[in-house]
Formats: C-alpha cells, sequence, structure tokens
C-alpha cells in the first residue's frame, strides 16, 4: 500500500494520454478511435488478455497476480464524452467540434490505463484485476450493455468499483458513502386532454393549459407536503408545450419531466402519486390524463463491505483527513449502477479541484488528479487481493 508519491512516475505519461484522448473526443457506442488507443496501450504494457468489441466498443483486459490464484475484481472506468462545444481555451482542446470530454471520462480512462501500467509491471497481488473500460455512459447505458453481455460471468468478477471525479472537491480528496450515493432517474410524460377552441370564449373550452398548470404546481406538494423532509426527491417538470397561438385554447397540453430518488420506496411512491395527482386534477376540470413513465437508471448503491475496502485503500494513500466517508449523496445518475446491481461494490468521488462544473463547456479534468486516482485504483487491489 503506497502514498501517492509512488506514482508521481507514472503521471507524465498519464497526462499525454489523457490529453490526446481529451483532444479526440468520441460519443456514446461510437469510440473507435479511443477503444483502438486503450487496447494499444494495455498490449504495450504486456497484458495479453484484452477483449474488445463488448458492447460494440468497450473492452476488459486481464491482468494477473504474482502470487497465485484468488478472486478477481472488476475496475471500471468510462470513455465516452459529450455533446458540447467546447470553450476551455486548453491547448488540448477538441480537435472534434461539438464534442467534448466535459465530465472528466478522459482522465477516468487515463487514471485506469495509468493503474493497469503499474500493476502489469508488478502484479504485487494474489488473483485477478478485470479492467473495464465502457462506452455509453452519458447516453445509451453502457454499462448495462456490458453486464448483459456477461462479463461478470465470463471473467468470473466477485466485486466491482467504479470512481468520478467531483469539480469542488479539493486535488488529493475522496468522497463516499455506504448506501445510496446518486439517485435513480426516471421520466414521465403527462398528456392532458381537454377541448380547444376561440380563446375569446375560454368557457366553450376545457383549458388543457390551466389544467396542465395546477398539475405542476401540485406535482410541487409531493415533495413539500407527502415526503419525509429528511428524505430527498426531486420532482422537476421541465417540458410543457401547449398551442402556437395567441388566440387558440388547444385541445392538448404535452407536460414531462424527471424524477430522482435516493430510495426503491420513495421511487415507487413518486410513480404512483406523480400519476394519481395529475388524474385527480384533470378529473375536477373534466379533463383526462394519459400518463406515462420510464425508469431509466437505477439507484447507485454502495454496499457496506466494499465502501469500507474503497475507504481504507483511499485513506492509506492521502490520509484520514481527505477521504470524508460521509459525504452526501448526488442527484444525478451514473449508470455503473447495473454494475453494483450485478455485483457487490463501491463507487467514489476523487477530487478535481476548482474546474468548471461537470459538463459545462469550460470544464477540463485536472491532470494533477491523475497520481490520485492511479494510487487508489492500484491501492484497492493490493488490498483486497493482499497477496
Ligand atoms: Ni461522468
Amino acid at each position: 500500500m503506497h502514498s501517492v508519491e509512488v506514482f508521481r512516475d507514472i503521471q507524465a505519461e498519464a497526462t499525454e494520454w489523457r490529453r490526446y484522448l481529451h483532444q479526440n473526443p468520441e460519443l456514446e457506442y461510437r469510440l473507435q478511435n479511443t477503444s483502438s488507443f486503450v487496447a494499444g496501450k494495455l498490449a504495450s504494457f504486456g497484458i495479453n488478455r484484452i477483449e474488445t468489441g463488448i458492447a460494440e466498443t468497450g473492452i476488459v483486459a486481464v491482468i494477473q497476480g504474482a502470487s497465485g490464484d484468488g478472486p478477481t475484481i472488476g475496475l471500471r472506468a468510462d470513455m465516452d464524452a459529450l455533446p458540447i462545444l467546447e470553450a476551455s481555451n486548453k491547448p488540448w482542446t477538441s480537435e472534434n467540434e461539438g464534442k467534448m470530454h466535459a465530465c472528466g471520462h478522459d482522465g477516468h480512462t487515463a487514471m485506469l490505463l495509468g493503474a493497469a501500467k503499474y500493476l502489469a509491471a508488478t502484479r504485487n497481488f494474489k488473483g485477478t484485476v478485470a479492467l473495464i473500460f465502457q462506452p455509453a455512459e452519458e447516453a445509451g447505458r453502457g454499462a448495462q450493455r456490458m453486464v448483459q453481455d456477461g462479463i461478470m460471468d465470463r471473467y468470473d468478477i466477485s466485486q466491482v468499483f467504479g470512481m468520478h471525479n467531483m469539480p469542488g472537491m479539493s486535488i488529493g480528496t475522496f468522497g463516499i458513502r455506504d448506501g445510496s450515493i446518486m439517485a435513480a432517474l426516471d421520466e414521465f410524460d403527462i398528456i392532458v386532454r381537454g377541448r380547444g377552441g376561440h380563446a375569446a370564449a375560454p368557457h366553450m373550452t376545457i383549458d388543457p393549459v390551466v389544467v396542465g398548470a395546477q398539475i405542476v404546481l401540485a406535482l410541487q406538494t409531493l415533495v413539500s407536503r407527502n415526503t419525509n423532509p429528511t428524505e430527498a426527491l426531486v420532482v422537476s417538470v421541465t417540458r410543457f408545450n401547449a398551442s402556437q397561438a395567441y388566440n387558440v385554447i388547444p385541445d392538448t397540453v404535452e407536460l414531462g419531466g424527471t424524477v430522482r430518488t435516493l430510495s426503491p420506496v420513495l421511487r415507487d411512491f413518486a410513480e404512483q402519486q406523480i400519476k394519481a395527482c395529475a388524474r385527480g386534477i384533470a378529473n375536477g376540470f373534466g379533463a383526462e390524463i394519459e400518463f406515462s413513465h420510464r425508469r431509466l437508471e437505477p439507484l447507485t448503491f454502495n454496499h457496506t463491505e466494499q465502501t469500507r475496502i474503497a475507504s481504507a485503500a483511499a485513506r492509506i494513500l492521502v490520509g484520514n483527513d481527505d477521504l470524508n466517508d460521509t459525504i452526501p449523496p448526488l442527484m444525478g445518475s451514473e449508470d455503473f449502477a447495473y454494475m453494483l446491481q450485478a455485483r457487490p461494490g463501491a463507487f467514489i468521488f476523487a477530487g478535481n479541484g476548482s474546474s468548471a462544473g461537470l459538463h459545462n463547456a469550460a470544464y477540463d479534468f485536472d491532470d494533477e488528479a491523475l497520481p490520485y486516482g492511479i494510487g487508489y485504483w492500484v491501492n484497492l487491489v493490493e488490498s483486497t487481493l493482499a497477496a
């Protein structure tokens, strides 16, 4: 188990990889260049079991420890960028206009590559490491597809770990918590059917705009009046499409929005209550609704034992003061949740300093964070698979 100084040697090289990836961002499953870059580096480290083309452009690479048989643990990095026009003004700014590594997945990939290089050279562990490089975290549920592709069984992975950088947390700090760390993500659509007509004769209509407005307000009370104040629920109506004209009351309006929850009970509650509340209000005004609801991402739920292991690995790297093991959960979602449904594991945040926020056009991964991410992965492997 090491402090961060051990990984300074790899930092310069990992910085070059990170900046190359940043300059050449690709989206969703279409990561041909990224994937072949990663596979090429892995092969150059002397890793000889590399499976490419999983879920189109995903990769699993296997490193065997030098100290005999043991379990296999999975370490996951995401590789995809976002459809954003970059405004970072860095020398390594995106060369693919309209595509940008605005979530630091370039850094995540470089950190796991750095760990791969170190682990392949030292192999100071007993058992096997499966390095998982996944496509389509931002859109397309790449983690789910890799799980459906059978990687957990095929590689006999018994525990799985993930990491994400976090702007606003100092470089060299880590944050984690036991249990729910990121929210489940659902979307809903409500079509309100009234009866349209001339805007000068509202009494001849059932105005779905007014009904829709009542629904938007009423849904706020699911959070403020129906949910325990110590629990987290987000219900945001983000779409409201009505007439295009000034003098027409439309037949229908279409509402849509997002729901974020940290518990399965509240998730079920929100789905039922949004529908019941919208329907009750519409019926009260003589209108009807059509309701649809989609569960998009599961809760990212850290398992107790793996949270303890992850915390210990970070603590040895940076010391007790720079690990917060009770950070508040985030209401965003993360498709690593699918891997945590398949196997016990833990997801941790690593500080990205004072950079712009995630998904911001001015964001850039901070290369000073690289040795911390690399060190975390190595400590995690050497402690979980202690020789
Ligand atoms: Ni991300």
